[in-house]
C-alpha cells in the first residue's frame, strides 16, 4: 500500500471538517474524491500533505508514519499537491515558477533550470515560459500549477480541482495530461466537481460527505448507489455526464 490512511480526523474548534477518514491507495491507481462543497476533500488533501496537522489519527506513506511531518517533508518523500486556488509567483516567469518546485531537488540553478524546462515541455507550457506568471489565465494557472508540483518529482499527486474552471477542450488537454503523468509512474488522487473528468480517470472513486467516506467503488457503480445519489446526485452535472446513471 503507498498511502494508508487510518481514523483522521480534523477539528476546527468545535467542527469536524474531516470526521473518521480512512482511505488506502495502491501504488499505481488513480482514484477519484468526489463530495458536495464543504464535504472536507481539500482539508483531507492538507492532512495526507502536511499542510494540517490533524487532530487525530494516523497516515502512512510507503509504510512510514508520515502523520506529523512538515510539508516539506512530505514533499522530500514524494508527495505532492496542487492547491485548489493556485500558488503562483505573479511578477515571476512561467519557468522560474516551475524552478521553484524544481529546487527540492536540484539544489543548483544549472540543474534546476534543465528540470524546469523538462517539465515545462511536458506540461505544454515550453512556449510562454518566459511570461510572467500574472499573465495566465485560468487554464495556464491550473497548468502552472500541475507543472510545479510535478518538478518536485512526485510518487503520490494530490490533484485538487486541477481542472476546474476550464472549457471543454482545455478539460480534454488536461485529462491526457493527467493520463501521461499516470503513464509515468506516478500515483494520483484527484479531487474533481466535473464527473466527466473522473469517469474518465479514476479506477476507482471515493465519496466525501461531512468529512466521512460515504462510499466506494468503480465510477460507475459509485453514481447508482442511493447515498451518493442522496448527497450529492443533485447537482445536474453529473447527470449529463453519466446519462445512463439513472437507469435502472
Ligand atoms: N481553516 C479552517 N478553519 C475553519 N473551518 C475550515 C477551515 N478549512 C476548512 N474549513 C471548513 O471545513 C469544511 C470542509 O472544507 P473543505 O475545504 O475541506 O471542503 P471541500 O470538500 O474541499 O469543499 P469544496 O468542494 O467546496 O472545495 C467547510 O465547512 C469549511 O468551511
Ligand atoms: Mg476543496
Amino acid at each position: 500500500m503507498l498511502l494508508e490512511a487510518s481514523d483522521v480526523i480534523k477539528q476546527f474548534g468545535g467542527f469536524r471538517a474531516v470526521s473518521d477518514a480512512s482511505i488506502k491507495v495502491e501504488e499505481g491507481e488513480i482514484v477519484g474524491l468526489i463530495g458536495p462543497n464543504g464535504a472536507g476533500k481539500s482539508t483531507m488533501f492538507n492532512c495526507l500533505s502536511g499542510d494540517l496537522l490533524p487532530t487525530s489519527g494516523r497516515i502512512l506513506y510507503d509504510g512510514r508514519d508520515v502523520t506529523r511531518v512538515s510539508p516539506e517533508a512530505h514533499a522530500r518523500l514524494g508527495i505532492g499537491r496542487t492547491f485548489q486556488v493556485p500558488v503562483t509567483f505573479e511578477d515571476m516567469t512561467i519557468l522560474e515558477n516551475v524552478m521553484v518546485g524544481a529546487f527540492l531537488h536540484h539544489p543548483g540553478r544549472h540543474a534546476a533550470h534543465a528540470a524546469a524546462l523538462e517539465i515545462l515541455d511536458k506540461t505544454g507550457l515550453a512556449p510562454i515560459r518566459d511570461r510572467p506568471a500574472r499573465s495566465l489565465g485560468t487554464p495556464g494557472r491550473k497548468r502552472l500549477e500541475i507543472a510545479r508540483v510535478l518538478a518536485t518529482r512526485p510518487r503520490l499527486m494530490l490533484l485538487d480541482e486541477a481542472l476546474a474552471g476550464l472549457n471543454a477542450n482545455e478539460i480534454a488537454g488536461a485529462i491526457e495530461l493527467v493520463r501521461a503523468i499516470h503513464a509515468s509512474g506516478v500515483t494520483l488522487i484527484v479531487v474533481e466537481h466535473v464527473m466527466e473528468v473522473i469517469m474518465s480517470l479514476a479506477q476507482r472513486v471515493l465519496v466525501f460527505n461531512q468529512g466521512r467516506v460515504i462510499a466506494s467503488g468503480t465510477p460507475r457503480d459509485v453514481v447508482r448507489d442511493p447515498e451518493v445519489v442522496r448527497a450529492y446526485l443533485g447537482q445536474t452535472q453529473w447527470i449529463a455526464a453519466a446519462p445512463d446513471a439513472a437507469a435502472p
